[in-house]
């Protein structure tokens, strides 16, 4: 009999890349094998976000198009997961838009899966079960990582924060942590593995990590501390952070570990101390500088990127030059900008002074203008720098690496290890990548 195929369709963040690394490892459990092709898919699972309305708006289209791929294969089983099921009246409206969805479920339950498959095939009745509550943490064994020399960890799920235009805290739950020893044995199973070279600690705000043991000794530091008394060359990112937890002494310690990342994904969202408000944030524009005044002084070669939203409600020219000035103030190798999208449920929803969409459309352009500017100006100064650069693929003769904050460096040199860290010395900026040489001792 021939293996059967899956397929997975992931959206959103790392998060759900990671969650669908565990729901390949559920499929192949159960015998499945893995395709690209959704015309030979004997399942196809789709993990979704709703971060935005266009994700949803995407996702939408997506499922549509298995319409008439599943009028020829009567038998694919289609399977829908992730942030979107968990918004209310969602499940019914999914049922009523595509009723040959076979399972829809949430990212409360997504361990059942294996289950919900073995039912579906034992009863050929579709169906839908997404729990309201978050759960117990379940520890996953069989995870199939489909990234190559990065390997995404969670140290926590949840979310406390609420900010009002977020509906993360509502589709994903409270903050649960994983605990120390758990988080401690996965990670050296990898490093073990001498497959990856960086380990990505994932949480919404890992700066509040096993606060909710209450054990008084339990934090992000103390499993840092832990993580990197593991053997092996292997350097700790984690994502995301957020600045009202983002403490002086988490930047001391990064700057005295060097198996932790140097660069800093540190989410700001508006440079106006009355948006930040408005969003529920809890800290102000003075405080976040002085984290990255602290970090610039503290840690050398550290880089900083960002997350921004533009056109929040209530947002005015004056707030968001403010946003552009925190731009050229931080320096930032990077910008992920989004405009608002009104999310059901959220506080912002029901805001006054929403921003028309052509006033968003302008800010967001003005706003890449500027941090494509403050890329190309931190490129340029890299010249002449020596930094630590990961050998990750040959094309031709030139190796490709990439540096620490994630930008494409390519080397030309004779017989690299594809897959080790070097040392580079950077020789040229161009547009998107940088030209550099091994530095050799
Ligand atoms: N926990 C992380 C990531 C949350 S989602 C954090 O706090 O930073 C990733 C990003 O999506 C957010 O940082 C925010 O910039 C953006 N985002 C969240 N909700 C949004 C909304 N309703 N409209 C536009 N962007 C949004
Ligand atoms: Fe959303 Fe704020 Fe939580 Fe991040 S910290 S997930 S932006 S509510
Ligand atoms: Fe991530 Fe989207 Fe959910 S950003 S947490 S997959 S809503």
């Amino acid at each position: 009999m021939e293996t059967k195929k899956y397929l997975i369709e992931t959206f959103g963040c790392q998060m759900n890349i990671h969650d669908s690394e565990k729901i390949a490892g559920m499929l192949r459990n159960l015998g499945y094998e893995e395709t690209q092709d959704k015309f030979n898919a004997d399942i196809i699972v789709f993990n979704t976000c709703c971060i935005r309305e266009s994700a949803e708006l995407k996702i939408m289209a997506k499922i549509g198009d298995i319409k008439a791929i599943k009028k020829q294969n009567k038998n694919l089983i289609v399977v829908v997961c992730g942030c979107m099921t968990q918004q209310k009246g969602m499940p019914e409206n999914l049922k009523k838009k595509f009723p040959f969805i076979n399972i829809i479920m949430g990212t409360h339950n997504l361990e059942e899966l294996e289950n919900y498959i073995n039912k579906f095939n034992a009863t050929h009745k579709s169906f839908s079960d997404v729990w309201e509550k978050e759960k117990e943490i379940k520890e996953q064994t069989n995870v199939y990582r489909t990234s190559k020399y990065n390997a995404w960890v969670n140290i926590m799920y949840g979310c406390n924060n609420f900010c009002t235009y977020c509906i993360v805290p509502y589709v994903r739950g409270r903050e649960r942590s994983r605990k120390v020893e758990d988080i401690k044995e996965e990670v050296k199973n990898l490093v073990a593995s001498k497959k990856y070279k960086t380990i990505t600690l994932l949480g919404q705000n890992v700066n509040s990590y096993g606060l909710d043991f209450k054990d008084g000794k339990t934090n992000f530091i103390t499993l840092l501390k832990e993580l990197s008394t593991l053997e092996g060359d292997f350097k700790i990112k984690f994502m995301t952070s957020h600045p009202k937890d983002f403490s002086f002494e988490l930047i001391d310690y990064i700057a005295s570990n060097n198996k932790i990342s140097k660069s800093i994904h540190l989410p700001v969202q508006s440079g106006s101390n009355a948006i930040l408000k408005s969003m529920n944030r809890h800290y102000t524009i003075e405080h976040y500088k002085e984290l990255v005044d602290r970090i610039y002084s503290k840690i050398p070669n550290a880089t900083i990127t960002t997350d921004i939203i533009v056109g929040f409600p209530g947002e005015t020219d004056e707030d968001f030059i403010s946003t552009c000035n925190l731009l050229e103030y931080c320096n930032y190798s990077g910008v992920f900008g989004f405009v608002y999208s009104k999310r059901k449920g959220t506080p912002a929803e029901k805001f006054e002074n929403q921003v028309p969409i052509n006033v968003k459309r302008e800010r967001i352009t003005k706003l890449f203008d500027i941090q494509h500017k403050i890329v190309k100006k931190l490129s340029d100064q890299l010249v002449g720098k020596e930094i630590e650069v990961l050998i990750e693929d040959k094309v031709k003769n030139f190796y490709i690496g990439k540096t620490e904050a994630g930008k494409t460096i390519k080397i030309k040199d004779e017989d690299l290890q594809v897959g080790e860290f070097y040392k580079v010395r950077i020789n040229k900026a161009l547009t998107n990548d940088l030209v550099g040489e091994i530095i050799k001792c």
